[in-house]
């Protein structure tokens, strides 16, 4: 837990990596979950386009609506103090122009009181993340496995594993922060790769199947809480067995209201 009770800034992420103190940074999607994971010392909850696949059931987050991210964005923001919110933008919602980024990712500001916007893609995203910093709008990149390029990437696998791929990706890195990204997530990339990029840069990455060498991790909450249990990649730990819980409660409850126990006198009013 971390003690310190003053609401993070923007500028805390590179203060953390100077320090070598590692982001902590989960998804998040809602304000029960906000308000637990801050009180469990989070930096950073990152409302993730994820959420079409994981609350939603779809197979990919190329559905997800601007108006759906700045709706969980908003009832995250509400649920926490302390921590960051960075919510991402969706796909085609900053692509098309640089005047259609900067209108979303400002409403994703003005509507949910997130600090920032996260968007996927290297250079050729550098003029996007600059216009947006330059208005006020810190943004956090996105490399490696990017899912709303799932198709082109041809499916959920490793990236960067050839030497090509791999100095591309570190000068993509090095693009989008010279365009003033304030941390790139590395996703799904060789650990060797993911400590290279990290020690060229002087702004924090943030590594989800990448290794140790990141200066923070961010796992997907209901993965790492065992609640989506078909979902088992390599780099996934499970930190608790959810999913048995929940199904351990609700029999229990189903049995007692079926016996007739539930609700009992003391949960009965006279
Ligand atoms: O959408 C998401 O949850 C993400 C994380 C996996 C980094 O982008």
């Amino acid at each position: 837990m971390n003690a310190d009770p003053r609401p993070l800034t923007v500028t805390d992420l590179l203060t953390m990596k100077v320090a070598g103190r590692r982001i902590v940074v989960l998804t998040c999607y809602d304000a029960v979950f906000a308000r637990l994971l801050e009180q469990a010392g989070v930096d950073v909850l990152l409302v993730g386009d994820s959420l079409n696949q994981v609350l939603a059931g779809h197979e990919t987050t190329l559905s997800t609506t601007l108006d759906q991210m700045i709706y969980h964005g908003a009832a995250v923001r509400r649920g926490s103090h302390r921590a960051l919110v960075f919510v991402d933008l969706p796909f085609l919602t900053y692509q098309i122009s640089i005047p259609e980024a900067i209108r979303n990712a400002g409403r994703v500001l003005q509507e949910t009181g997130a600090h920032g916007v996260k968007l996927e893609g290297g250079s050729h995203m550098a003029e996007t993340v600059a216009a947006l910093v330059d208005r006020g709008i810190p943004v956090i990149g996105h490399l490696g496995l990017t899912p709303q390029s799932v198709h082109a990437l041809g499916g959920y696998r490793v990236q960067g594993r050839e030497e090509k791929g791999a100095d591309r990706m570190l000068q993509d890195a090095k693009a989008l922060e010279a365009a003033g990204a304030c941390a790139i997530v590395l996703e799904l990339i060789p650990a060797s790769l993911a400590a290279r990029i990290s020690k060229s840069l002087t702004i924090p990455t943030i590594g989800i199947g990448a290794g140790p060498g990141c200066d923070g991790q961010v796992l997907v909450l209901h993965d790492m809480l065992g609640l989506n249990e078909q979902f088992a990649p390599k780099f996934l730990k499970h930190y608790a067995k959810l999913g048995e819980s929940v199904r351990e409660a609700v029999r229990s409850f189903a049995a007692e209201v079926r016996d007739g126990k539930y609700p009992g006198k003391e949960h009965s009013f006279e």
